[in-house]
């Protein structure tokens, strides 16, 4: 599981400088997430359970004076420069689209927006089901909220605003049909809490989450198998769903009580339409019961909860894939209380529950068994609840004058 990265603003402001030839104005950050429970959930107006990682992303970033966008990241070789009128549905292709995407949208929200240096520091893992692209939107969203003074920061109320816009930037320029749940999670969400989203109306509550209490741990599985939300898997997903619904003359399947389920199914004449609308129906009944187990303290107690989404998905919606499902099976069978993949899916990541005690040993029993499957090596580590997008405090840069800032700063 290796030691935690070094601290990355000051090095970050420091690439800042030498590709830009002048300072920062400042560091921002925004976490990835993985979701407890409730997948493909969002945009059936449901409810999720997400919690921000503590694997974030950075940008740092300078406001320029005119409609000029010069965008650069330290993980990949592919840098771009644009005029921010340039910025439409597909331009920039590759990850420019989640930076730049994010202007415009502020733009079509009514807000005025410049042109921005950016520098970026991704250290959320890239195609892991783990909410890299939502982490650098919100950072740069973050950013341009502060220096454009558009304070929507400040609470919750303005961040759900923000998220909005970041989902916009994702769904037009990036062109993924996305839900707006990983958005949420990386402006919303609070440390140590997972983050009830109520997808019809954009509401949210705070669940307390700290695994460590109950002697616990979260384990993210990253099968390093690839994860891609543009192609159409994750599309004919939303629209089966949408055509259940409307087979049902509902607005969304949210509208589809649990305690009439099977009626509700007996309407629809489709057999995988069906399945996929019991998976949505009944992952989003299992949220409500581990909110409910977490709020009585009994975090152990949603294990089985886990293993009954991870099945939904297997086998009715139809998202999972060997790696995932081996990563779950061998987790479990070697002491996790739950396990499922998390996200997306088709690819990316498992979480499972553990004792803290045995994580090193389900980590290996993992290992090994991709290993003897033949499949390339998963990325496993433990994850706390994080917190969402803040704007990070100034580096502490060696030298005489870096003493920590008093009051008044
Ligand atoms: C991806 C999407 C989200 C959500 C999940 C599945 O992460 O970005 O909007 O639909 O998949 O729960």
């Amino acid at each position: 599981m290796g030691k935690a990265p070094p601290a990355p603003e000051s090095t970050l402001a420091q690439s800042f400088s030498e590709a830009f030839g002048y300072e920062a104005s400042g560091v921002w950050s925004a976490p990835g997430r993985v979701n407890l429970i409730g997948e493909h959930t969002d945009y059936n107006a449901g409810l999720c359970l997400p919690i921000a990682l503590p694997q974030r992303t950075y940008a740092a970033v300078r406001l320029r004076p005119d409609r000029h966008l010069r965008l650069r990241s330290l993980q990949s070789s592919q840098q771009y420069e644009l005029e921010l009128d340039d910025v439409c549905a597909g331009n920039p292709p590759g990850w420019g689209a989640y930076a730049a995407g994010v202007l415009w949208a502020l733009e079509t929200a009514g807000h005025q927006a410049r042109g921005l240096d950016v520098m970026v520091d991704g250290r959320v893992p890239v195609g892991a089901g783990l909410s890299s692209s939502a982490a650098l939107e919100c950072a740069v969203a973050a950013a341009a909220s502060d220096l454009l003074d558009l304070e929507l920061l400040s609470d919750d109320r303005v961040r759900a605003r923000l998220a909005a816009i970041c989902v916009n930037a994702e769904n037009t320029i990036a062109q993924a049909p996305t839900g707006g749940m990983d958005q949420s999670a990386s402006l919303r969400c609070q440390d140590g809490h997972a983050l009830l989203l109520d997808c019809r109306d954009g509401t949210v509550a705070q669940v307390p989450f700290d695994p460590s209490t109950q002697g616990l741990s979260l384990l993210v599985m990253d099968t390093r198998t690839e994860h891609t939300l543009v192609d159409g898997q994750y599309a004919q997903r939303r629209s089966s769903c949408q055509q259940a619904a409307r087979q049902l003359g509902l607005p969304s399947l949210r509208e589809v009580a649990f305690d009439d389920l099977n009626e509700s199914l007996d309407r629809l004449p489709d057999n995988q339409i069906r399945a996929r609308a019991k998976h949505v129906v009944t992952e989003i009944e299992r949220v409500r019961q581990i909110v409910a187990l977490l709020r009585a303290g009994r975090l152990p107690d949603v294990g089985p909860l886990f293993n009954a989404s991870h099945a939904s998905m297997r086998d009715d919606f139809e998202i999972s894939c060997p790696e995932l499902d081996l990563a779950v099976e061998v987790a479990t069978a070697h002491g996790a209380l739950g396990a499922r993949m998390t996200g997306g899916g088709f690819g990316g990541s498992a979480i499972a529950l553990v004792p803290a005690d045995s994580t090193a040993a389900v980590t290996s029993a993992v290992i090994q068994a991709f290993a003897d499957r033949g499949f390339g090596t998963p990325n496993c580590f433990a994850v706390t609840a994080g917190g969402p997008a803040r704007r990070e405090s100034k580096p502490d840069t060696p030298g005489p004058c870096s003493f920590q800032a008093g009051s008044g700063g």
